[in-house]
């Protein structure tokens, strides 16, 4: 249902993204520490931290990693994007990220991100567990006509910004989770440890 609403600018932003995809495997193969270091199948089931690559996502373009059997979303923000999570406050259920089960603390901010151009966000909706479409366009839509980019779910409508706070009467009761991470270096997260909590 979300398709319904993709342009042709959404299907080249597709192809852009599978080429990330595929680039960030190169890169991991001409690294040989960084492959190496990748747990097995098994282990990333079970729940071991997975890294990252983002030094190819270009601004506007969403890699998706997994972790715990989950994807994660990592998107490259546009300053546009940025400037538009600001206006949309008093249209969210939780703008301040309030709910402390829906982010680690360093999230708790108005990109929900410890760097705010770049999201890190588990893609399971909140509702009932559907994966939400990613609509970055900043254009109508037809479940909304003043929509600012972001993320809609096609089981029930649910709704979410490009930080993916939920907007309010809408199915889904909380904002989307952020996953605990960290970057190693500029290029490169960390999904699954939570430097904070481990000092704790
Ligand atoms: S599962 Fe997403 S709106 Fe119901």
């Amino acid at each position: 249902m979300a398709d319904q609403g993709v342009n042709h600018g959404r299907r080249r932003f597709l192809t852009a993204t599978t080429a990330v995809v595929g680039g960030v495997g190169g890169v991991f193969a001409a690294v040989p520490f960084v492959k190496s270091w990748q747990p097995s199948d098994r282990a990333k089931t079970a729940g071991a931290p997975v890294l990252q690559d983002i030094s190819k996502l270009e601004p506007g373009q969403r890699v998706i990693a997994m972790w715990r059997g989950q994807p994660v979303w990592i998107i490259r923000r546009t300053p546009e994007v940025l400037a538009a999570l600001s206006s949309l406050a008093d249209q969210l259920v939780d703008p301040d990220s309030v709910n402390p089960d829906q982010q680690p603390k360093y999230a708790a901010n108005a990109s929900r991100a410890i760097r705010p151009e770049i999201a890190v966000i588990i893609g399971i909706c909140t509702h009932l567990g559907c994966s939400p479409s990613f609509v970055p366009e900043m254009t109508p839509q037809e479940f909304d006509g003043d929509w600012k980019g972001g993320f809609f779910c096609p089981c029930h409508g649910s709704r979410f910004d490009m930080a993916g706070r939920v907007y309010k009467n809408v199915p889904a009761p909380r904002n989307l989770r952020v996953p605990p991470y960290h970057f190693v270096s500029d290029n490169l997260i960390e999904i699954g440890v939570d430097p904070m909590a481990e000092a704790a």
